[in-house]
């Protein structure tokens, strides 16, 4: 008989991502290999996600569209998994009965049972609980090969922001041990990984008996063959001085900061939750640059929060000016059932969120040119990354700060090395730039 084969599609997050991994790890000792081909599945899995109404809408659709697949394959399993698992497990079941498994986010390792008992019975599947341990210390993730390894190190969130959905589908914040954290770095640079990124849903809130998140860091930059490390989301309030003098200490570190702002208002942060001011995120920006210059930062935020006055949008433009973030990710708010904020009675028109992201997005694009456009005559380490999409005889690389550079191809390097490249050119998002040999880079320096 030939091997089971699965087939897994991730909606989301980074920690999706890296679930979706997890997940492909407990097929695999059941005997089940990858596809990329969903109609030659035994299994489909959707990794999904619920942080917006559009990407529930999404999801929603796909499981539509494989109805017809299920029908014509009833030994098909189907499973739901992730964030709105934990959220809808009761409108999935209703709506969409052809669906077998549900599981949420705290119940991967239920898995092997689910698919070695399946051959007796049919039955629908379902486990949504939320555990205040469940950290997956002990699994491997069967990671596709690649650049960039994601390990997570903490899992859930006790935030509350009132806009968000995540406290409530992932649950208790909890931290996973440092030795099984450094035991997966060893082995994904052992697989050829060169670049780890630690995740969490509040990265830096992690805390365990052997030290806090800068502690980790640190430890994590000492293995041997991690070129580089990211990690991704902190909050703005866990962030301190040693945690950004450990990620100027080592070269290793990218000096890249994921900082999301939400708002510029005192007011819109307040209801938001976010425990910050303004002054207080702008004065953070500035410690960060000045104890790393040039830290490329990027952010996250929310226009048309309930109650957002045109006055309060304008303060979120006026700090992401003054803050000059390399790029964002930029959201209208989605109300989500559950949550806080989704109770305020004062919610924003569409009209006036689509068009206040489209001011912010505009103001961004300009940003994120002119601080490209810096780098024009500078010379910045570049992680050779893949073939360029455009040309064959083209690189694509990302700079410390997630940025894209191409440049030509040449003999003396190959893919995972990182490289001085020279920067020519900004358009759009992506820089472009020559390799610098080491020879000329001495005589630059000289002169
Ligand atoms: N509506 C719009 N954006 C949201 N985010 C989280 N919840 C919502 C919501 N209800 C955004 C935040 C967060 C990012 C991951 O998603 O900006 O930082
Ligand atoms: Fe959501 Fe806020 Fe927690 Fe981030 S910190 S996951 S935005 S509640």
């Amino acid at each position: 008989m030939s091997q089971k084969k699965y087939y897994i599609e991730t909606y989301g997050c980074q920690m999706n991502v890296y679930d979706s991994e997890l997940v492909g790890g407990l097929l695999n000792d059941c005997g089940y290999s990858i596809t990329n081909d969903i109609s030659l599945a035994d299994a489909i899995f959707l990794n999904t996600c619920a942080i917006r109404e559009k990407a529930e809408e999404t999801v929603n659709n796909k499981l539509d569209s494989l109805q017809s697949l299920k029908n014509n394959k009833p030994g098909l399993l189907l499973g739901v998994l992730g964030c709105m698992a934990q959220n809808l497990k009761d409108d999935i079941l209703q709506t969409k009965p052809y669906v077998d498994v549900v599981l949420g986010p705290d119940s991967y390792r239920k898995i092997p049972e689910i698919i070695n008992s399946r051959n007796n019975s049919m039955d629908h599947y379902v486990d949504t609980r939320l555990s205040k341990f469940e950290v997956y210390d002990d699994m491997f993730p069967s990671r596709r090969e690649g650049i960039n390894a994601w390990i997570s190190i903490m899992r859930g969130c006790d935030k509350f922001c009132t806009f968000c959905i995540v406290p409530f589908t992932r649950g208790r914040e909890r931290s996973r041990s440092i030795e099984s954290i450094e035991n997966e770095v060893k082995k994904a640079v052992q697989q050829g990984f060169v670049e780890i990124t630690l995740l969490g849903q509040n990265v830096n809130s992690y805390r365990t008996s052997g030290g806090d998140f800068a502690s980790l860091l640190e430890q994590v930059a000492q293995i041997k063959g991690v070129k580089r490390i990211r990690y991704t989301s902190p909050h703005p309030q866990d962030i301190n001085k040693e945690l950004i003098e450990i990620m100027s200490k080592y070269e290793n570190i990218c000096n890249h900061i994921h900082l999301p702002l939400q708002s510029g208002s005192d007011r819109i942060l307040k209801r938001m939750n976010r425990t910050y001011t303004k002054q207080e995120f702008l004065e953070l920006v500035s410690m960060i640059k000045n104890i790393i210059p040039g830290c490329v930062l990027s952010t996250d935020i929310i226009v048309g929060f309930p109650g957002e006055t045109e006055s309060e949008f304008e303060e979120t433009l006026e700090v992401v000016q003054k803050s000059s973030f390399n790029s964002a990710f930029m959201f209208k708010y989605s109300p989500r059932p559950g949550t806080k904020a989704s109770e305020y009675t004062d919610q924003i028109d569409e009209e006036y969120k689509q068009s206040r992201l489209e001011s912010l997005i505009n103001l961004q694009r300009d940003i994120t040119l002119l601080e490209n456009q810096k780098n024009i005559g500078r010379t910045i380490d570049v992680l050779i990354e893949k073939d360029s999409k455009r040309s064959s005889l083209k690189w694509s690389g990302r700079t410390e700060g997630n940025m894209w550079v191409i440049f030509d191809k040449d003999p003396s390097y190959s893919i995972k090395d990182i490289v001085k490249v020279k920067i020519n050119s900004a358009h759009g998002v992506t820089m472009f730039g020559d390799i610098v040999h080491s020879l000329e880079r001495e005589k630059n320096e000289a002169a």
